[in-house]
Order: structure tokens, then sequence, then C-alpha cells
């Protein structure tokens, strides 16, 4: 299966993805994760993906689209794979339809003001990737699943997380339309909230997010 994972940051992309990934048994590709790994790599995209990343810009079109061009060419994508934070913009969608058209793209949705809390709380481990809120770590500098150390990511700082959230109101919420006109949008319900599902317990919208495949 080829879906994307849509939604403002910290609705849970990553923290979901990590489940239905291993769930449905395809790889998990972050763009934001790859350029991470890119910027501790010192490599070229890492250098010129850093600048925007830490002003809560989205990185030019054409460096995302060929790093993921590249990427889904790999062999362990050949059965499909889950994408989250691609595509970001309607002209990355063209052209990932001209690579491969998905199967779904799931929409967690989650209100600004909760995400701020989400974001300044969250912490990342630099051992196996996994992803935390401070408020459910016995202590906030050691992963609770391998003991490695937690970080917080450069861009989880109020000003630039609310520039994030204007980047991907402008910039991303038009894909919601896009992915509706071509019947591939799946809406989870959770369902006390509507329209804000992704605002629920992580159980729950895991459960919901394998509801609205099926
Ligand atoms: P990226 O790394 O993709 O960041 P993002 O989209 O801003 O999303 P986040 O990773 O912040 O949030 P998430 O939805 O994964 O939430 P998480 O599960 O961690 O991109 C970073 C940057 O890279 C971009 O700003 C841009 O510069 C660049 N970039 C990347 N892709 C690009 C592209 N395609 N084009 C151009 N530029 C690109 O959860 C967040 C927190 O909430 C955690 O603490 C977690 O524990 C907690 N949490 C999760 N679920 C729940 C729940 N149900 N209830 C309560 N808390 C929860
Ligand atoms: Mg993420």
């Amino acid at each position: 299966m080829k879906l994307i994972f849509l939604g403002p940051p910290g609705a849970g992309k990553g923290t979901q993805a990590t489940g239905v990934s291993s769930h449905l048994r395809v790889p998990h590709i972050s763009t934001g994760d790859m350029f991470r790994a890119a910027i501790k790599n010192e490599t070229p995209t890492g250098l010129e993906a850093k600048r925007y990343m830490d002003a809560g810009q989205l990185v030019p079109d054409s460096v995302v689209v060929d790093m993921v061009r590249e990427r889904l060419a790999m062999p362990d994508c050949a059965n499909g794979y889950l994408l989250d934070g691609f595509p970001r913009t309607v002209e990355q969608a063209r052209a990932l339809d001209e690579i491969a058209t998905p199967d779904a793209v799931v929409d967690i949705e989650v209100p600004d003001e909760r995400l701020l809390a989400r974001l300044t709380g969250r912490r990342v481990c630099s051992k196996c990737n996994g992803t935390f809120h401070v408020s459910k770590v016995a202590d906030e500098k050691v992963c609770p699943v391998c003991g490695g150390e937690l970080y917080q990511r450069d861009d989880d700082k109020p000003a630039t997380i609310s520039n994030r959230l204007g980047v991907y109101h402008e910039q991303t919420a038009p894909l919601i339309g896009y992915y509706a006109g071509l019947g591939k949008l799946k809406r989870i319900d959770v369902g006390a909230l509507p329209l804000y599902d992704g605002d629920s317990r992580a159980e729950d919208v895991f459960q919901a997010i394998l509801a609205s495949l099926e």
C-alpha cells in the first residue's frame, strides 16, 4: 500500500507512522527525518535544508522531490511505503503523482492551540529516533525504550513553531482539497471530536487510522 500521512506539525504523523508502518509492513519515510540525518552527516542537502528548517520554512520543492524520488526507487519500497511529511505543497503532490499515485491519504487534524504544548514538550531519542512527550517519561534526558539520550528538536521553539503552523495552513492544508478531489482522502473518526479527531488518545487514533484504511 502506498500511503500518505497529512496533518499539521505535531499532529502525531511520526508517532502514528511508527506503528502503522510496522503493522502494514511498509517502510516509514519521513522527509523531516531524512533532512535531520543529512544535517547530522553534513551533506550538501543537509546544509541547504538546515537554514529553511531552522526558520520553520519549507525546503525548496526541487530539493525534496529529488530526495524522495531516489528513496522511492529503493528495493524496500517495491510493495509500498508510508510517506510522513511529504508531499507538503500542491507542486510536490503533482510531482509525486508522476512517480506513483498514492492509494490513500490519511488526514490527522489537531487544533493549533493544542499543538504548541505537544511540540514544546516533544523529546526525540538520539539512538532509536523514538518520539515522546516530557510529561510521559520518567527522566526527560533518557529514552524509556532504549536508554538513549533524548534531545529537543531545534525547530521546536515557540517562534519557529508559530512559523511552521502558518506555513502548514498556507501551503500544505490545500492538499486536503487536492486529495479529496482525487477521491484519496481518508478522515479518521474517533467519535467525539468532529474535524479534530487527531486530538484523541494515541491508541484511539491508531485504531481509527486502521479502520479508515479498511
Ligand atoms: P517534519 O519533521 O516533517 O516536521 P512537521 O511536519 O513539522 O511535523 P512534526 O514531526 O513536528 O510532527 P508530527 O506530526 O510528526 O508529530 P509527532 O508524532 O512527533 O519537518 C520538519 C521540517 O523539515 C519542516 O519544517 C521543513 O522545513 C522540512 N521539511 C520536511 N518535509 C518537507 C517537505 N515535504 N517539503 C519541504 N520541507 C520539508 O508528535 C508531536 C508530539 O505530540 C510528541 O511529543 C508526541 O509524543 C505527542 N503526541 C503524538 N500523538 C499524541 C496524541 N494522540 N495525544 C497527545 N500527544 C501526542
Ligand atoms: Mg514528525
